[in-house]
């Protein structure tokens, strides 16, 4: 299909200043239409200079480097092995950020969560699974399971600089090691409590301040339960290897996360569905139930939502999945489906394998959903659809969901492609998405450390992954700009903007990921003393942040 940018530009969609479909607990976390306070009153001079502002893209790079364009620049907040209090270090591999000001008058103070995914072994444990024969010790698989889960970090912003507040009692660390209720009334493979979280890819926020984080490839860390065709289950063994020393049950994982940020204290929501959770997004109905969108990153798997039937809560309600065909939410709900009886013995079963009571239903197989935010313009909920090279979908696309009338606990929508990755948009397997103040769309790649700059894969000229912005207003409206270019072998994640629109917070995972030897690491960035890659969270700033949050305000002047 040929890229026409002037039937992408309508496409978009617009609004007049105004009107606004964000729900209200996103607004004061960035994620908004409204200008900032300080942006209120921009001149008109400097509005009408920004209606002729033209942003100039960078080329793709394979440097190992953090490339920004004109206008940007970056800081390192905090990274691998930093201490955050006298006991706790920042884990690897981040994924998801979110920053919640303490206190909503003043934006440039507050705790930010991060999500540590994974760990590499060759630098986090020492573990080298290339060399024949070597076998991981408890010492080993206790210091990987420290390094995953996520961090609560208090960090202020001080002389235009962001910076981690250390020892502040808000620092924190969730591990693979850390007890979590599981907020259901039967137990999960017998028990009430998990012990960790892991595999924390993206994940969201809700209505009252808390964190949510996903836990997406659980598979790779305790193994799973399958089940035969007499419906007889066996445990698949791990990546990792963690069961040999701790036997928890996989079960266990694979849902979605609350974390408190005030306090630390966890829960998993079992109501939402057990598969590989990409990330979570909530939004909040005017009787204050909420609806709840998460994917299930992995080829042929499903987009789901929960819609509950009480205020505030993660609990109580329904979980569908999606039949993109018909445009139907397929109820997972084991009393009123009796397809979904014949197989299962109870809800806690259909929610525990979700994955297989979603086929049974005749749920729409997709190229593994990703992130999903919604448009703050027209309220259009968009889904990262990364790839499915088996189907040879090499570059992936951006869903859109229409949810019937625009209501979001309607019972039918309809879809259409928002935008096809691919040469002619210049980006590849979208990931994660971010909306600034201006509803312009920020979208992350994730080509594969496997596939990327290789010349015998169809990657090769999109070279590292990076962080591209589509403007909806402006000189540049409807097109795919790379902004930002990621080191070797690394991935950006995590893009949340500050609540006065001033700086984008960034992850930068796994730089140097392809490294075989400890001693010649793929990367080295972000160039420390201990010259070896270290993911970060970094805060971007600069006037192109700042232009880019103000730019809806050109439609204000003629
Ligand atoms: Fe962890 Fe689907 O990216
Ligand atoms: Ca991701
Ligand atoms: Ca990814």
């Amino acid at each position: 299909m040929k890229y026409s940018r002037r039937k992408f530009i309508s496409f978009l969609g617009k609004a007049s200043i105004g009107v606004l479909v964000t729900p209200p607990f996103l607004i004061s976390c960035g994620n908004t239409t409204n200008p900032a306070p300080e942006f209120k009153n921009t001149s008109e001079e400097v509005l009408k200079k920004l209606k002729d502002f033209v942003l100039e893209a960078i080329d793709p790079s394979d440097k190992d480097d953090l490339l920004l364009a004109n206008g940007l620049n970056y800081k390192v907040i905090i990274k691998w092995g930093d201490k955050i209090n006298l006991t706790d270090t920042f884990g690897y591999n981040n994924d998801f950020t979110c920053f919640i000001p303490l206190d909503e008058k003043n934006p440039k103070d507050g705790l930010l969560w991060v999500n540590h995914e994974y760990v590499n072994p060759l630098f986090v444990s020492g573990y080298n699974y290339r060399n024949s024969g070597e076998i991981r010790t408890k010492e080993q698989v206790d210091k990987e399971m420290y390094d995953v889960g996520g961090t609560i970090v208090r960090i202020r912003e001080e002389n235009g600089q962001w910076k981690v507040v250390e020892n502040d009692p808000h620092n924190k660390r969730i591990t693979a090691h850390t007890p979590i209720k599981l907020n259901w009334d039967s137990p999960i493979a017998g028990q009430n409590v998990a012990i960790g979280t892991l595999s924390n890819c993206s994940g969201g926020i809700t209505p009252w301040n808390t964190f949510l984080t996903c836990e997406e490839n659980y598979d790779n860390c305790f193994g799973e339960i399958k089940y035969d065709e007499n419906n007889k289950p066996s445990r698949i063994p791990s990546r990792n290897g963690w069961e040999q020393f701790y036997n928890y049950s996989p079960e266990h994982y694979g849902w979605v996360v609350e974390i408190n940020p005030k306090d630390g204290s966890a829960q998993k929501h079992i109501a939402l569905g057990r598969f590989a959770h990409e990330c979570c997004t909530l939004y909040e109905l005017a009787d204050k139930r909420v609806v709840a969108y998460t994917g299930d990153d992995k080829n042929n798997e499903h987009l789901y939502k929960f819609v509950s039937s009480k205020p505030s809560s993660l609990k109580e309600g329904t979980l569908y999945v999606a039949d993109t065909i018909n445009g139907k939410w397929l109820a997972l709900d084991w009393k009123n489906q009796p397809l979904l009886k014949e197989k299962f013995k109870d809800q806690t079963e259909v929610l525990i394998r979700a994955r297989e009571a979603a086929k049974i239903l005749g749920a729409t197989e997709l190229n593994r959903p990703e992130d999903i935010e919604i448009d703050p313009i027209t309220g259009h909920v968009l889904v990262s659809l990364t790839n499915n090279k088996n189907k040879n979908d090499f570059h992936g696309s951006i869903l859109k969901v229409e949810e019937t009338d625009g209501k979001y606990d309607a019972l039918t929508f309809k879809t259409s492609t928002y935008i096809a990755g691919g040469k002619e948009t210049g980006f590849s397997c979208p990931d994660n998405l971010a909306f600034d103040m201006s509803g312009n769309l920020w979208i992350t790649t994730d080509i594969s450390g496997s596939s990327m700059n290789r010349a015998d894969k169809p990657y090769i000229s999109f070279k590292n992954n990076s962080l591209f912005v589509i403007p909806r207003y402006g000189k540049n409206a409807g097109e795919v700009i790379r902004v930002i270019s990621a080191p070797t072998d690394a991935e950006l994640t995590g893009p949340w903007f500050s609540p006065d629109g001033k700086t984008l917070f960034l992850s930068v995972q796994h730089p140097g990921e392809q490294t075989k030897d400890i001693k010649s690491p793929t990367s080295i960035w972000p160039f420390d003393k201990d010259n070896i890659p270290k993911s970060s969270v970094v805060a971007i700033t600069g006037d192109l942040i700042e232009k880019m949050n103000k730019l809806r305000q050109i439609e204000n002047i003629n």
